[in-house]
């Protein structure tokens, strides 16, 4: 695994996405994903799965300190008292005491009341890390001018067709963890010739060349995976390395238009 250090702790840059698995396939594929040796996961409020993670790991037998669990805030919440209230059900759900990391899922116009209400949690411990998602520079740029504590995490739509290298670049400059969320484009980008055509050299698969690639630029992944054996896939990237003539072909994919929502405009 590699690492990213946050408050002076070992984070892994390899998560497990959950979006789109429901509590019941949540409940199944987590148990693979800890077999595999993930240790942090990712869901939201909004993937109506917190229930199945939470179960599975309260029976997985992993001492909770080496958990790393992410979830979100959806655009119903809009002042501190509703964030206390999520926060209270996502803990109840995920079956914890705390957050490791708690994100505000896409940017609305109550980012700062909403930032204030994480920021207490934080300060009583609750949380014990607070960042955004799919948040363009200006929006990180309206929290850093009022926030107490500094975003640390900034979940975005990045894969090989829509690098995000702007708000990337932008995030590693404030300290701010930049994160691929669809690492995979949905499993669209595994079928691009240029990254198969890497894969094939060094005997590995499409996905495990995007999420090397990802990891090695520095920006953490998330891919998400039902399948016990892609699941595995998508960990084993780490007995490999890409060349820079490599890595240059995978950066000249980069359209640098998005193929989701656009956050100024996401209709959520
Ligand atoms: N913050 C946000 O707004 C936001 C938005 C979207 C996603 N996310 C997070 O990011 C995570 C990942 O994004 P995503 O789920 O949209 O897309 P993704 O991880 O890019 O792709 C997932 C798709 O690829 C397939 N897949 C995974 N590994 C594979 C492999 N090795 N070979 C072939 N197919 C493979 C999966 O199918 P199988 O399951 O059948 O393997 C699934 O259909 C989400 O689960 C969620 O946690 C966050």
């Amino acid at each position: 695994m590699e690492y990213i250090f946050i408050d002076g702790k070992k984070v892994d840059m390899l998560g497990f996405g959950t979006y789109k698995m429901s509590s019941s396939a949540a409940r199944e594929a987590v148990p693979y994903a800890l077999e595999a040796g993930y240790r942090r996961i990712d869901t939201a409020t909004m993937y109506d799965n917190e229930d199945g993670i939470g179960e599975a790991l309260a029976e997985c037998g992993i001492p909770r300190g080496e958990l790393f669990l992410t979830t979100k805030l959806w655009t119903d919440i809009k002042c501190a008292d509703d964030v206390f209230r999520s926060v209270e059900g996502s803990l109840k759900r995920l079956r914890t005491s705390y957050i490791d990391m708690l994100l505000i899922h896409w940017p609305t116009e109550n980012n700062l009341k909403v930032w204030k209400g994480m920021e207490k949690l934080k300060k009583e411990g609750v949380l014990k890390g607070i960042g955004l998602s799919n948040f363009k520079i200006h929006h990180i740029e309206d929290i850093l001018k009022e926030a107490q504590i500094k975003p640390e995490w900034n979940q975005l739509e990045i894969h090989p067709y829509f690098q995000n290298r702007e708000t990337v670049e932008y995030c590693k400059k404030q300290g701010i963890v930049a994160e691929a969320w669809s690492p995979l484009k949905r499993g669209e980008a595994l079928k691009d010739p240029v990254i198969n055509g890497i894969a094939a050299k060094y005997g590995k698969s499409a996905a495990q060349v995007i999420l090397r690639y990802d990891l090695t630029e520095g920006v953490a992944a998330v891919p998400k995976s039902t399948n016990s054996e892609r699941i595995k896939e998508n960990i084993s990237i780490f007995d490999f390395s890409l060349s820079d003539e490599d890595i240059e072909k995978i950066k000249k994919l980069d359209s640098n238009k998005r193929s989701y929502r656009d956050p100024d405009n996401h209709g959520f």
